[in-house]
């Protein structure tokens, strides 16, 4: 089994808590911003090669026990036939907002979803040779619909929030569309060497706890079922909803990644032995250098029981975290593990 992260998912004894950050790959690396002066962010995602070399810039730096694949939430969608651009976040040319619009989408076959992420799986696959956990990722169809809907990025999605009540069959339709490709972008994701999947539910907080149920449970549901029956654990990182983190929870993902507002420590014990817990320190943290962010982790792991804990972020790591701190929240996990 490859790496600490992989051995934790499939209840096996670490020699200490596996440690991997969300975003690190990303513009707090001067190698990434190097890269990223000389081609855009479409253009390095787009590129086997380069996703696959930028995937790797934080392991060739940092002992990390997981290597995260260089893609995007939307990567997937193009398989669809939706144009995606990147202004810093997604932008979608035509946001899909009638019946019709959810009818073009096309229904493509497994391999045509983003082959350029899989080709990368496998050159870091083949790189990394066990050193770490290979982790490929799927955007959660609620937060991928929030995109399509809205078009980009706007506080509270109001349009998706507008078109489940207008239409909601509407809504249930795109997003049971958005199932089956993020399963089958899974499936293939798995073929292709990642060793775990991580799904990311950035936007289901606006929803109310019934909403969520009768829109968001079912889907997710048959998403964490399918990983586990191509034979991989499922990481479910949910965002900015604390009143719903109790009903992820209870879709009985491997593990729950959970944001910086969580009691971790209570929801470990809850949770524990079945379910594993990922986080949860705030990304703004490491802003204040690596001293504070050294308290900040030995806090964290002394309220956190080590057994059932991945330590990572509770968010993505910011273009501004000095790389010391990055270090720092390392050296705590790796001190742990040694004494
Ligand atoms: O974690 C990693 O290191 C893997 C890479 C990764 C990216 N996007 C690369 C990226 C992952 C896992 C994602 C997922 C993603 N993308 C999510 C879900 C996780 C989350 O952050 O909540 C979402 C909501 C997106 C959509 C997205 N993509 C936004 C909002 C933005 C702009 C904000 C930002 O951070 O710049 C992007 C662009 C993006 N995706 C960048 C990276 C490294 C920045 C691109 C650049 O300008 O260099």
């Amino acid at each position: 089994v490859s790496g600490l992260l992989l051995q934790r998912l499939r209840g096996g004894a670490t020699s200490r808590r596996p440690v991997w950050l969300m975003r690190q790959a990303g513009r707090y690396l001067p190698e990434y911003r190097a890269l990223r002066a000389r081609h855009s962010f479409e253009d390095m995602s787009r590129d086997s090669t380069l996703a696959a070399e930028v995937t790797l810039q934080p392991l060739v730096r940092f002992p990390l026990d997981a290597a995260i694949i260089f893609a995007d939430l939307m990567s997937p969608v193009g398989a669809l036939g939706v144009k995606v651009r990147f202004d810093p976040g997604p932008v979608i040319e035509h946001p899909i907002r009638t019946p019709a619009d959810v009818d073009a989408l096309r229904l493509p076959l497994s391999e045509e979803i983003a082959p350029e992420v899989m080709g990368a799986l496998r050159l870091v696959k083949r790189e990394l040779n066990d050193r770490a956990t290979l982790v490929g990722f799927v955007g959660a169809p609620w937060s991928i619909a929030a995109y399509l809907v809205q078009g980009r990025s706007v506080s509270g999605f109001p349009a998706l929030r507008a078109l489940a009540v207008e239409d909601r069959g509407l809504v249930w339709a795109l997003l049971t569309r958005l199932t089956d490709l993020v399963i089958a972008y899974a499936g293939e994701q798995i073929a292709a060497g990642a060793e775990v999947i991580q799904v990311f539910d950035t936007w289901p907080g606006m929803l109310s706890r019934a909403e969520w149920v009768s829109l968001v449970q079912p889907h997710l549901e048959r998403i964490v079922h399918a990983i586990r029956a191509f034979g991989s654990p499922s990481i479910l990182f949910v965002h900015d909803a604390p009143h719903l983190v109790q009903e992820y929870a209870a879709l009985r993902p491997d593990a729950i990644s959970v944001d910086w507002r969580e009691d971790i420590a209570q929801l470990t014990t809850d949770l524990a032995p079945h379910t594993i817990v990922q986080g949860n320190l705030d990304p703004a943290t490491l802003l204040a250098g690596p001293d504070a962010t050294r308290r900040a982790t030995a806090d964290l792991l002394s309220r956190v029981q080590p057994r059932t804990h991945i330590v990572n972020l509770g968010h993505g790591l910011l273009p501004e975290t000095p790389l010391e701190s990055v270090q720092a929240l390392i050296d705590v996990v790796h001190a742990e593990g040694t004494q």
